[in-house]
């Protein structure tokens, strides 16, 4: 029998050591710049303070100069908004200097906070180095390489002028159906805290005023990663164009089995809230990050947008956050879908600062101002979140004088650069899981006669990226940044008398030394993730039986968002690697493959055996996983 959820919080505490305090990124703390940011203040009218409390797409955007118009405080481009140039590097700064240019040409000229998901690696610019997502990185749980990974990503997401990211996702992952598994970095609350906080410093620099840093978004707040199912859901209406989180139907599984977890309820009690999901967003506060992201799901049936308790007291009071919060895309559409403003108001009174209003931003600047006249939001709660964008806006030099606030181009140069590939290359053999190894199958030796690999993921750019990748849900095939596939990392890595051969379905075989079949995931985010069953599909299970069938030693690869219900396929291997979504540089995998680097990550997520086990978090009563948390082999 599964344990309570509440219970099973008080068990996993006693696994866990208290949050890790963290060096502070910025210097001085963001209340040192209230003076600064109030004497701003007080030149602005009403309408630029709403203003700057706002944050449009601005790929939707249909006039541009509407961030003049609303005296915008921010844009963002989400996932899958191209600039209209093209997806490439100068298309992207054109973007951010268009933007930015309007908002300098303003009243004040304060200038616009530009967000991205750059969320592992600058993900949606063609030609980023795109990083493992972060459960593989919770699998080397190794900081100080998370912390690189986050000042690469700083840079080449600077090199485009934009200076703010919506990362880290921080959640704390406990139902690995969830289709945002693969953004969290581990189950336990301890790897999430740690690693999320070197990814803020990473990010933020040591001075957030440095131009090579840009601002962390800590997300999503709280217990995103702690929805229960709904099992069967109709489909939610919403503004033409602000629907991409409206939801959606559950999804028929193989096994027929619906599912939706994604933006759910979470029904604990604060005690198990603040012992699983809070002790990350501590980390991060105390790391200094400059922004927090409120979830789409709700805590006891209120949505985290809306809970007062969630944002003022306990964000903002208890743990004294003194960046701002951003509303998910379209979260407060979501409140009420049949009263806009009385959504807004309910957001901003419950203590969101600025609102990701993809387009709906010309109502927002109306309705809040409407708001404030009418007595229903408090001039003070505007002149807040006024103050604490403002501050961020000043830690960040983005109110100094005389500092240009266009992109610098200089930083072109090391975009995608063989250096920032070299540690995402580190980073996909440090994140690889050994699961098995029977009979000394693994490493391969270099000088095998022939290498047969198979699988759909073999030669799949975009497979391995997985979700958030150039577009919000991934795309299978050659959709991204060069990078290197599994199938030419083997290739690149064996001698010259090795002959690989390759058939996408595993058959062919016949007489080489070893086969090697990558299978498992496409691409896909946020609740079209959501997957009742975890299981492979049919063209999976036959690559790996069409292997097989050759009677040579197979090696199986498992390229995925999450721990997969593969316990057959598992059986059949004779070596299987979880391989998670590495990214773009798959000579990685051929590094632990061949034995240049070994195997050394560690499951941050415990591996299920059967359908009917899932959830499963280490902790659990009658805990009977295939792989515990924290298991690995080496060589
Ligand atoms: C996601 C966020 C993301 C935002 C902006 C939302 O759908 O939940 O994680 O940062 O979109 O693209």
């Amino acid at each position: 029998m599964r344990m309570p959820l509440f219970a099973r919080g008080l068990l996993s505490s006693l696994l866990l050591l208290s949050p890790t305090i963290s060096a502070a990124s910025q210097t001085k703390p963001f209340s040192a710049y209230d003076a600064e940011a109030k004497e701003l203040l007080a030149q602005m009218t009403l309408e630029e303070k709403v203003g700057q409390m706002i944050q449009p797409d601005f790929a939707s955007m249909r006039d541009k100069t509407d961030i003049q118009r609303y005296y915008l405080g921010s844009v963002l481009m989400g996932g899958g908004s191209d600039p209209q140039a093209g997806n490439n590097l100068q298309a992207w700064t054109d973007v951010y200097d268009h933007a930015q240019g309007m908002a300098l040409k303003t009243r004040l000229g304060i200038p616009l906070l530009f967000g991205v998901d750059a969320v592992h690696g600058h993900s949606n610019v063609l030609g980023a180095v795109i990083f493992p997502h972060n459960i593989g990185l919770g699998c080397t749980n190794n900081p100080d390489l998370v912390e690189k990974i986050a000042r690469i990503t700083a840079l080449e997401t600077r090199a485009t002028g934009i200076q703010w990211t919506f990362a880290p996702c921080v959640t704390v992952v406990r139902d690995e159906r969830w289709g945002r598994t693969y953004e969290g970095f581990s189950e336990e609350p301890k790897i999430a805290s740690v690693l999320g906080a070197a990814a803020v410093r990473g990010l933020q620099g040591s001075d957030l005023s440095d131009p090579l840093s840009i601002a962390a978004c800590a997300k999503h707040y709280i217990a995103d990663g702690g929805t229960v199912p709904i099992s069967s859901m109709g489909r939610r209406g919403g503004q033409a164009g602000d629907n991409r989180n409206f939801g959606g139907t559950a999804r028929a599984t193989r096994s027929g089995v619906r599912i939706r977890l994604n933006a759910g309820d979470v029904p604990i009690d604060e005690e198990t809230l603040r012992r699983i999901h809070l002790p990350p967003y501590i980390d991060a506060v105390n790391a200094g990050v400059a922004t927090i992201m409120p979830s789409y799901s709700s805590w006891n049936g209120v949505k985290c947008t809306a809970s007062k308790r969630l944002l003022t007291e306990i964000l903002k009071e208890e743990l004294g956050f003194q960046g701002f919060l951003i509303s998910d895309y379209s979260a407060i559409s979501m409140i009420d879908r049949s009263d806009y403003k009385g959504s807004i108001a309910t957001a901003i009174n419950a203590g969101i600062d600025m609102g990701m209003v993809p387009n709906r931003y010309a109502e927002f600047f109306n309705n809040l101002q409407q708001l404030v006249e009418e007595g229903t939001v408090p001039m003070s709660r505007i002149d807040d979140a006024v103050t604490r964008i403002l501050r961020v806006k000043c830690v960040m030099g983005l109110l100094d004088k005389g500092r240009s606030q266009l992109a610098d181009r200089s930083r072109w140069s090391k975009f995608g650069s063989d250096e920032h590939r070299a540690v995402a290359r580190d980073a996909v053999r440090q994140s690889l899981v050994l699961l098995k190894n029977e009979n000394k199958t693994l490493p391969l030796a270099k000088s095998a006669a022939r290498i047969h690999v198979g699988g759909k993921s073999a030669d799949d750019i975009g497979n391995q990226c997985g979700g958030w990748t150039v577009e919000w849900q991934g795309r299978s095939g050659d959709v991204t940044t060069g990078g290197t596939t599994i199938l030419a990392a083997i290739k690149n890595t064996v001698s010259a008398n090795t002959e690989v051969t390759f058939a996408a379905d595993g058959t062919g075989g016949a007489g080489a030394t070893v086969g090697v079949v990558i299978v498992g995931e496409r691409p896909y985010a946020e609740g079209n993730g959501d997957d009742g069953d975890l299981e492979l599909d049919e063209a999976d299970v036959a690559a790996i039986d069409n292997m097989k069938a050759a009677g040579i030693p197979v090696v199986v690869i498992l390229i995925s968002g999450r721990p997969m219900v593969v316990t057959d396929a598992i059986e059949k291997a004779d070596a299987f690697i979880a391989a998670w979504l590495p990214g773009t540089e798959g000579q990685g995998v051929a590094d632990v493959l061949f034995g240049d680097y070994k195997p050394s990550g560690k499951l941050s997520f415990s591996w299920p055996r059967s359908v009917d086990q899932l959830p499963i978090n280490v902790g659990d009563e009658n805990y009977d996983p295939l792989f515990a948390f924290g298991y690995g082999l080496r060589y």
